[in-house]
């Protein structure tokens, strides 16, 4: 690999900053080698090739799962950690009460500790990175340093890398990635199955000087710079800066029977069905969906004054466990070949396995913990945050337009998340200023995703609590201001597909019926279904919903579309406690909007 190593690095040579900062950074973490990553077919390979040897990586079989792994990690480093990420904005109030915030003097110094030598014995990998098709104009270059092949392999997944990104970013800036897994090795060391750091971990932003550095995980988006780092915390200060906006949203394709399309963005919290939803399988007739994107969108306006999305990801890093022919089939026969799964079980065979993909378990496996596995065990075989990282192009629904440059023009956003009561099947907003404060107070019940408690009530505005990279007050002045631009904005709804009956049972049946949801926010979008104004929205009536088929007592759907007001009159004070962590901070549009539904519920109380 050295001479193709010297090829892109002549491809970079034109960038001076470049490559003087990565020798600047070879200098702090004392590799014992650098490595311009070109983005080819034989670099991944060799990344699959050197974790294998090293016993990081299992190849799966190769019938069963062609040029595909099972990687383990350590069981200290499984997820994002929210409580040691960091936005190292100059000033504290920038940050704002959402977020961990250093001052980024003390961080740089504590972290230039960290980094010192931490790649001994190791390569240090220089992996150019195009968020969004290259050339796009939406899209963002950044170039992410790491001295996990882990990362390289990841990043040639979820990201377009290597010699043609170069190429295109001339010498041009980009957002500085630098990620460490923190375990140097001396000369005689032995390597561990997962090197990391698991003690102290720092993710770590400096909106500013668009920078990341992150230290001491090589798990998901910890580690792979691009997605969560840089394509939201970074981005969303970039969007801001710029006029445009970068949200944590799948993208979708809703086609109707007569060929009619729209584009819908969803944005709910993590583990809470994007990916399942963004490309889902109709079960409505002659009605389709093809997918764009799972995880983030970046918008902007177009000259014809509407919102156009892009994907900036190339690739989906989903949640395994629960997925299986029946609630993500396309995710099923995407993650057929070329695939990395990691902290999922294996077979006897050579497959993987996750609890939820079939019905009957089977009767041994390796867990991800590499102990024997029974059905019996009492104790599950995959890591609820398991994922799969998987190619966007091999998805059997991906939309033909999907690497548009220019985007696709929105016509609906949804925000929701996991709510057990009150929160309806659907609601329209009145306005972009109503969407606004529908997004801003969704709430949504913790799931493995994150560090932390599982199950906890917390309010996720706009999916964003851990990716907004600066103060959310002004993240929702952001969002009205993009709303006053123009008068072809997209409607916004809110959606939520987790109510419970007071037994705990689901009432809404989910994944392919959410088309059903879907069909009525498209006819909404083109005025041809009707909807009834209630003090929290435009619902549907029963009748409003097309539930042909679909097996559901009337009472049930009656309570999926009630509005609980005394519910919602409860509700009210829990949603000013949250706004009242945006002080001075929070626009008036927002106070106005809770005024607004306050005075609502009282008069529909009477
Ligand atoms: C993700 C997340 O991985 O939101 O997409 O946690
Ligand atoms: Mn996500």
């Amino acid at each position: 690999m050295a001479s193709v190593t010297m090829e892109v690095e002549s491809a970079a040579s034109g960038n001076k900053p470049l490559t003087e900062w990565v020798a600047q950074l070879a200098e702090l973490c004392k590799p014992d080698r650098v490595h311009w990553c070109d983005g080819s077919a034989d670099e991944y390979q060799t990344m699959l090739r050197l974790m294998v040897q090293t016993g990081v990586a299992i190849p799966l079989d190769a019938a069963k799962r062609p040029n595909s792994i099972l990687v383990r990690s350590n069981p200290g480093d499984v997820a994002r950690v929210e409580n040691r990420t960091f936005i190292c904005s100059r000033s504290k109030d920038d940050a704002g009460p959402t977020n961990n915030w250093e001052d980024p003097a003390k961080m740089k110094g504590k972290l230039r500790q960290l980094f010192g030598g931490s790649m001994a014995g190791r390569t240090m990998y220089v992996i150019a990175y195009s968020m969004g098709p290259i050339g796009s104009p939406i899209a963002k270059i950044g170039v992410e340093i790491s001295d996990s092949p882990y990362v390289v392999a990841n990043m040639h997944i979820m990201a377009r890398v290597g010699t043609k990104v170069l190429e295109a970013l001339g010498n041009a800036d980009f957002v500085r990635g630098l990620h460490s897994i923190g375990a140097p090795l001396k000369p005689n060391d032995q390597d561990t199955t997962w090197p990391c750091d698991s003690e102290q971990k720092y993710i770590c932003h400096f909106p500013e000087t668009r920078e990341i550095w992150s230290y001491g995980s090589g798990y998901g988006g910890n580690a792979l710079l691009g997605k969560k780092c840089h394509a939201l915390r970074i981005a969303s200060v970039q969007a801001r800066d710029e006029g445009w906006m970068a949200e944590h949203m799948l993208i979708l394709k809703l086609i109707s029977p007569s060929g009619t399309t729209k584009y819908i963005t969803g944005a709910f919290p993590s583990a809470c069905g994007k990916t399942n939803l963004s490309m889902l399988i109709p079960t409505i007739p002659g009605w389709r969906v093809e997918t764009i994107g799972d995880d983030i969108a970046w918008m902007k306006f177009g000259a014809d004054g509407r919102l156009y999305a892009i994907n900036p990801e190339y690739g989906f890093f989903g949640v395994a466990p629960g997925t299986n022919m029946k609630s993500n089939r396309n995710a099923m026969l995407t993650a057929t070949k070329n695939s990395i799964f990691t902290n999922c079980a294996m077979t006897a065979d050579g497959d993987v396995w996750w609890e939820g993909m079939t019905e009957q378990k089977p009767a041994e496996l390796v867990d991800w913990l590499r102990r024997p596995w029974t059905p019996s065990a009492g104790r599950k075989s995959s890591h609820p945050n398991a994922r799969f990282t998987v190619p966007a192009k091999q998805c059997p629904a991906i939309a033909p337009e999907w690497e548009d440059p220019k985007g696709v023009p929105i016509d609906a956003i949804l925000f929701g998340g996991r709510r057990a009561g009150i929160v309806p099947l659907v609601t329209e907003s009145f306005s972009w200023q109503h969407g606004t404060f529908l997004g801003a107070t969704a709430s949504s019940e913790t799931t493995a995703a994150i560090a932390g408690k599982v199950g906890e009530l917390r309010r996720d505005p706009m999916a964003m609590l851990a990716f907004c990279g600066y103060h959310m007050g002004d993240y929702f002045a952001h969002y009205l201001k993009m709303g006053a631009e123009s008068s072809k904005v997209p409607k916004i709804f809110y959606v939520n597909w987790f109510r419970q009956d007071e037994n705990g049972k689901f009432l809404w049946p989910g994944y392919g019926e959410n088309s059903r949801v879907l069909k009525w926010v498209f006819e909404r979008c083109d005025g041809k279904v009707h909807a009834t104004d209630t003090p929290i929205g435009r619902l549907p009536d029963p009748s409003d919903l097309d539930v042909k088929g679909l097996d559901l007592p009337s009472a049930t759907l009656a309570k999926l579309l009630s509005v609980d007001v005394q519910g919602w009159i409860e509700e009210v004070p829990r949603i000013k406690e949250h706004f009242a962590k945006f002080g001075d901070r929070l626009p008036k549009g927002l106070q106005d909007e809770l005024t607004g539904l306050e005075q609502r519920l009282k008069a529909a109380k009477k």
